[in-house]
């Protein structure tokens, strides 16, 4: 079981929204290995570990060839659409979606609300695979107004988004809780998009994201979303996003195993449009994003996912 956890020292060099002024290298507490197995990883850490990590050391990545990818994962974009749609929006959202030429060497998933699951399902090309926006933490049963990781594959859900900061800060789920739901759902077979990222005021404190336990890294797909850059139209910029990335990529070379690292999608998330993709999507650690407004209109989401061409760059 590892638990995804950074802290960066308040002096840190990690450079903020245009608002912030931070400073100096970067520590980090970070991903926890531990001999839990799926049965016990009930009882999750909540602490945060002090294990450091300086991200300098591999922020200058020579180039390694004609594409600019640090990890070895597929291209993964996942369109969340939140609260938002009715059965005809989402009827035409689909039809745009489904006409739309999309590159062939990206991981598509798009997240309807729960209510339109089975709509989208039915007419949605294969294509594009689903994602819940919220599940259990276990089997279902007597919890009112929850939704099982078992229903989920029943319908036809691949994946599951968990850890959302809208989850976590208007709803108020914490890591603990959050790590019992990654790993029940993992333990189902779904997917688990792992949301990570700081509050405004916990990167200008140093922070930048949150604590959670898994138990394995296979099927997850990390994303790192800055909350103030959600929704905002702030998107962080390419370097803010990378130096993170790094940052985590490297933790889970040193602290799980670099072959983890080398799979494991990082993705990035927080007001990505289809003006600002493809030089987000340059940054050799962005393996793709998690979009949530520019998700609800076509043609700008089948431009995101075709911002993959931009890492196709000269060496
Ligand atoms: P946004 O949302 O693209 O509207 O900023 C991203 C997200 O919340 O996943």
């Amino acid at each position: 079981m590892a638990m995804i956890s950074t802290y960066l020292n308040p002096s840190s060099q990690l450079s903020g929204p245009k608002s912030c002024t931070a400073a100096s290298p970067p520590l980090f507490s970070g991903l926890r290995r531990s001999s839990a197995s799926l049965s016990t990883t009930q009882s999750f850490f909540h602490s945060v570990n002090s294990h450091t990590l300086r991200s300098s050391s591999s922020s200058n990545r020579t180039s390694r060839g004609i594409v600019a990818m640090a990890g070895s994962g597929k291209f993964f974009v996942g369109g969340n659409w939140k609260c938002n749609g009715t059965k005809d929006s989402i009827k035409q959202l689909v039809s745009d979606l489904n006409s739309a030429t999309l590159e062939p060497d990206v991981d598509v998933v798009v997240g309807p609300p729960f209510v339109y699951i089975d709509q989208v399902k039915n007419s949605l090309t294969d294509r594009i695979e689903i994602a819940a926006q919220n599940s259990w933490i276990g089997k279902g049963g007597a919890f009112t107004g929850e939704i099982s990781a078992e229903q989920l594959k029943d319908i036809g859900c691949k994946w599951v988004i968990l850890g959302h900061s809208e989850r976590r800060h208007v709803i108020g789920e914490d890591d603990q809780f959050i790590g019992k739901k990654a790993a029940y759902a993992l333990g189902q077979d779904l997917g688990v998009i792992a949301c990570i990222g700081e509050l405004l005021e916990e990167r200008e404190a140093g922070k930048t994201f949150d604590v959670y336990a898994v138990p394995s890294w296979d099927n997850i797909v990390i994303a790192y979303e800055p909350v103030w850059a959600i929704g905002t139209g702030k998107v962080a910029s390419p370097e803010q996003a990378q130096e993170v990335h790094v940052a985590v990529r490297d933790w889970l070379a040193k602290n799980v195993s670099p072959e983890v690292a080398s799979k494991t999608r990082i993705i990035y998330g927080g007001s990505v449009n289809a003006g600002n993709s493809a030089d987000l999507a340059k940054k050799e650690d962005i393996d793709g994003f998690l979009v949530g407004g520019a998700s609800l209109k076509g043609a700008d989401f089948a431009t995101i996912i075709n911002s993959v061409t931009a890492k196709k760059v000269a060496a």
